[in-house]
């Protein structure tokens, strides 16, 4: 049986998630968050206390830990992850863990299974380019540094946190250059991919313009 797969791609707060949840659900598709499963897998070896994570041999327990997704909530080993994965110390290292050849694949290959067994609305930096090279339909979906920025400052200070709007910033900026920079599988836009710039858009009407898309790329 075949089934559909959206893919979404894009720079750190670009709004990638967000849509893919509204346009999974209208659906009745799969969300699967892509950068979750680097995040549990870097959480995971924070909390083994590996050393250097750097190292990709201290990676083993990768292929005996569980991930799943249930109601858009991320599990490891039956436990949900989902707040602890975007805490500080996870943030720091997930583009360090994420660089590592054995890391990415083990992830992609999971992340090839979920595909194969239902229809999926997967988000990440390397679906459209590596994941899903034949997703049904492909977006890599940008904004405006400043505007990602503000979003994410205003997201973050709701949760909490004193980081200034600068802060933010510079801490973006420093994950599109290593995302986009690194050797394996980089922040890339496929060529096949279609390009949608969020900065003046609604969430709703980015939702509304990939589902129009999907549809007819669906029927074609
Ligand atoms: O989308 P996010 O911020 O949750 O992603 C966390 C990190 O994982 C980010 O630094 C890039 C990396 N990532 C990746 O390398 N490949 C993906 N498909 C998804 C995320």
């Amino acid at each position: 049986m075949k089934y559909y797969s959206i893919a979404i791609d894009g720079p750190s707060s670009s709004g990638k998630s967000t849509a893919a949840k509204l346009i999974a659900k209208e659906l009745g598709y799969t969300y699967i968050d892509t950068g979750a499963m680097y995040r549990a897998i870097t959480l995971k070896a924070l909390n083994l206390k590996i050393e250097d994570l750097a190292d990709e041999k201290n990676y083993s327990f990768i292929p005996e830990t569980k991930l799943e997704f249930h109601d858009n909530k991320m599990f490891m080993d039956g436990v949900d992850v989902s707040k602890e994965i975007r805490e500080q110390d996870v943030v720091k290292n997930v583009s360090l863990v994420s660089s590592l050849r054995y890391v990415r694949e083990e992830l992609v290959a999971l992340q090839r299974k979920f595909a194969e067994v239902t229809n999926v609305c997967m988000d990440g930096r390397d679906i459209g380019t590596n994941v899903l090279k034949n997703a049904t339909l492909k977006i890599f979906l940008i904004a405006d540094v400043n505007v990602r920025a503000q979003r994410r400052y205003l997201e973050q200070k709701e949760k909490g946190s004193t980081m200034t709007l600068e802060e933010v910033l510079k801490d973006l900026e420093r994950r599109d250059y290593y995302d986009s920079h690194r050797e394996l599988n980089p922040l890339r836009k496929a060529e096949d991919a279609i390009e949608i710039d969020n900065s003046s858009m609604t969430i709703e009407e980015v939702k509304n313009k990939i589902i129009t898309l999907f549809k007819e790329f669906k029927h074609e």
